[in-house]
């Protein structure tokens, strides 16, 4: 998609007046607000119906504008060399003096925060004197949003602008990793788990049990589209919604395909799109076939399985 500069103008005039807008990232699209103003930090939370106690991760440009408000370690050194910007987010200690309201950390010492790699996120993120805390655009415990559309569904006229850039490339959030003491995954997602541990050259623990955890960004119940969601499924039911990972020769009205050729990635990109479009045909329920258990297929089942807790 071209990017249109004007409509990037017009999206820092209502940021920098302290509104929440939709803004386009290459994982999903976010609900972004100045990071460093309490007033416009709260009206994301409002809109999205969050709990106070769920921290945002924050978005930044450059490494220089992210010093200002965390500390960095050699870790972090190693990741952002090779994986930004891109769709990973990590969690890093939080500097006293840093500007970041304490709305978005919900008063914690630490942040979560991201370098997008969207361009005209990127664009947008150049021409602002703060970073945008963000969190997925999308009403709390619902699918994330990919596209400038799928927000205007969640949100309708409650959401003054949707900074339109296209669909979203990876189509799944970031990975999330925390840097706090020894490295582990908090949450599965754009990025593959085995190229973080290639880089740091160790396995790491991954820690999204949602019983265990303090956030509820990882509760159970999350990225549902809204009706029942049945997984690891050979047989579906009369008139349930059917998803495939790739294309079959047996054809019927409710199957659904993510791939053409089983391609993970592609999997991933697509599947957000496809339990909303099924949602909005009216089924009742949906069945999908089993999704291999590699690379961000693993992404794919953590959702999957917690769409699937909607009862
Ligand atoms: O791809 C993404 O990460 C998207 C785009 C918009 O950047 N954002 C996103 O944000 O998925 P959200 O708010 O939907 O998910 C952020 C997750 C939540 O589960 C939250 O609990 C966790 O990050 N989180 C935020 N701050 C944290 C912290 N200090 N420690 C641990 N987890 C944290
Ligand atoms: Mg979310």
């Amino acid at each position: 998609m071209k990017i249109n500069q004007s409509n990037i103008k017009k999206a820092k005039k209502y940021l920098d007046n302290n509104k929440c807008i939709a803004v386009p990232t290459e994982t999903v699209y976010g609900l972004a607000a100045n990071a460093y103003n309490s007033l416009a930090v709260k009206k994301i939370f409002r809109l999205k119906k969050r709990p106070k106690s769920n921290p945002l991760i924050v978005h930044y440009s450059n490494l220089s504008k992210l010093k200002k408000d965390c500390f960095i370690n050699d870790n972090f050194i190693k990741l952002f060399r090779k994986f930004c910007p891109g769709p990973i987010t990590f969690i890093l200690k939080l500097k006293k003096n840093s500007k970041i309201s304490n709305h978005v950390t919900n008063n914690k010492k630490t942040l979560a925060i991201r370098f997008p790699k969207h361009r005209t996120l990127r664009i947008l993120l150049n021409s602002i004197n703060y970073p945008l805390a963000a969190p997925s655009a999308n009403i709390t415990t619902r699918l994330s949003a990919v596209q400038a559309s799928d927000v205007k569904e969640e949100f309708g006229k409650k959401i003054d602008y949707i900074l339109d850039g296209g669909k979203s490339k990876v189509g799944m959030e970031s990975t999330i990793v925390t840097l706090i003491n020894s490295p582990k995954i908090l949450r599965l997602g754009g990025l593959d788990v085995l190229k973080i541990e290639k880089i740091l050259q160790k396995k790491l623990k991954i820690d999204t049990n949602p019983l265990k955890k303090k956030f509820p960004g990882q509760s159970r119940l999350h990225y549902s589209p809204g009706i029942p969601v049945r997984i690891k499924i050979d047989k579906p039911k009369k008139n349930e919604a059917y998803i495939l990972i790739k294309k079959r020769a047996i054809k019927s009205q409710h199957y659904y395909y993510l791939t053409k050729n089983k391609n993970l990635k592609e999997a991933a990109r697509n599947l957000y799109t496809c339990l909303r479009k099924i949602k909005k045909k009216g089924y009742k329920s949906i069945a999908v076939e089993k999704i291999p258990n590699i690379g961000v297929g693993k992404s794919i089942n953590d959702r999957l399985n917690r769409a699937s807790k909607f009862k």
